[in-house]
């Protein structure tokens, strides 16, 4: 297949383009990315020779347009995707969320090009810390966040292209990813980089939310199985049974780094922030047989951090910048 990968140079995206071309070699691959301030030309670097990059927005519809024509599918990971940046200002989230995903639902239309969809279960809300229930494809939609909210339009926007004119699309909600080329604004990166910057990580509030953690491979994994197997209109949660609250993951990122266990802030906490996460993947493990390979958190987090350790070069550009604007935050 002739593969569109939107939003390749981001976190998630490069690495479906490193498992692509490690794994699914048949692919070809087309990576666009607007190369925001969250995309990392040098996080493709080791396979920049196979790959064409081109550099635009998925908000561009002539461009968009042209692209699709000449793929057999779209795999739509663009967005922006920091609940604290959608905190400050929305906008570029409703544009590209929004407006992209409708660019690029318009011209998978015309063209007849099947789409997968990423998304987040963050567009589900929050469930109690003590409630059993976890999220399934039947949870109503309940985002919190500006971020979220722009995410569950973008959902809605494809269900309803699906319905409205037959597009062939798969959509799939994922819990929180973790492993290399991750931005240091988020929560696992930026406590290893403080660590290895000499700075104390930044606990928000009590630290008893939680997160239902997933090896970023392990994702990637299920997207190539929905894109092989999956039924198209379908929606396919993506979870591997990973619920940790902050306070423990921050706890084991200090341990497996020798720092003492209270070597940490404690700060302002976000407004609005989700209580706990929590994916139900039974359909995705019984219809497409999907298991993870991740199944040690400890050992995935000790990879993760061996590869901050190695790969100072790449992150360390990008610290300076967004420590400063959590400071402005109290954060
Ligand atoms: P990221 O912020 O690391 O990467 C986003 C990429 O999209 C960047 O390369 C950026 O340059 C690009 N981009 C932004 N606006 C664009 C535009 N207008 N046109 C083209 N490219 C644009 O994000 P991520 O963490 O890799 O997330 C990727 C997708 O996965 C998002 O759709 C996100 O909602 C979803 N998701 C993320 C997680 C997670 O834990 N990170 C979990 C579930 C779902
Ligand atoms: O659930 C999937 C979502 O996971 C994705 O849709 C988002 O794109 C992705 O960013 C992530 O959202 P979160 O808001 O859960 O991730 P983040 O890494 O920002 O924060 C994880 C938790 O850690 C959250 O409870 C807030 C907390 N946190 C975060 C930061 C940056 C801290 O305690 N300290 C921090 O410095």
């Amino acid at each position: 297949m002739r593969m569109l990968v939107t939003g390749g140079a981001g976190f998630i995206g490069a690495n479906f383009v490193h498992q692509t071309l490690r794994e699914h070699p048949e692919h070809s691959v087309t990576v666009l990315d607007a190369l925001t301030y969250a995309g990392n030309e040098a996080s493709l670097a080791p396979v920049r020779g196979d790959i064409e990059f081109v550099h635009g927005s998925v908000a561009d519809a002539d461009l968009v347009d042209r692209l699709v024509a000449r793929h057999d599918v779209v795999v739509h990971f663009a967005a922006e995707s920091h609940n604290d940046n959608s905190l400050r200002d929305p906008s570029p989230f409703l544009q590209t969320n929004l407006i992209g995903t409708f660019t690029i639902l318009e011209a998978v239309r015309r063209h007849g090009v099947r789409l997968h969809h990423i998304s987040t279960d963050e567009v589900y809300g929050e469930l109690e810390l003590d409630d059993p229930a976890k999220f399934t494809d039947q949870t109503p939609y309940n985002p919190s966040s500006p971020y979220s909210a722009t995410k569950a339009g973008s959902d809605l926007l494809v269900r309803a292209w699906v319905r409205s004119f037959d597009i062939h699309a798969t959509l799939s909600n994922c819990s929180n990813n973790y492993g290399p080329y991750q931005h240091v604004e988020k929560f696992i990166p930026r406590q290893i980089t403080n660590v290895l910057a000499g700075l104390r990580p930044k606990l928000y509030g009590a630290g008893e939310n939680v997160r239902d953690w997933i090896h970023v491979d392990d994702h990637n994994a299920a997207v190539h199985l929905i894109l092989e197997k999956g039924r198209a209109g379908e929606t396919y949660l993506i979870g591997a049974d990973g619920e940790k609250n902050n306070r423990e993951v921050l706890a084991l990122i200090l341990e497996l780094t020798g720092r003492p266990a209270d070597a940490f802030d404690s700060v302002t906490d976000r407004a609005g922030h989700d209580l706990r996460y929590a994916i139900d993947a039974t359909k995705l493990r019984d219809e497409l047989g999907w298991a993870p390979r991740y199944t040690d958190f400890r050992d995935g987090l000790a990879a993760t951090i061996d590869w901050y350790r190695e790969n100072e070069a790449w992150w360390r550009p990008l610290k300076g910048q967004i420590e400063a604007q959590y400071a402005a935050a109290g954060q």
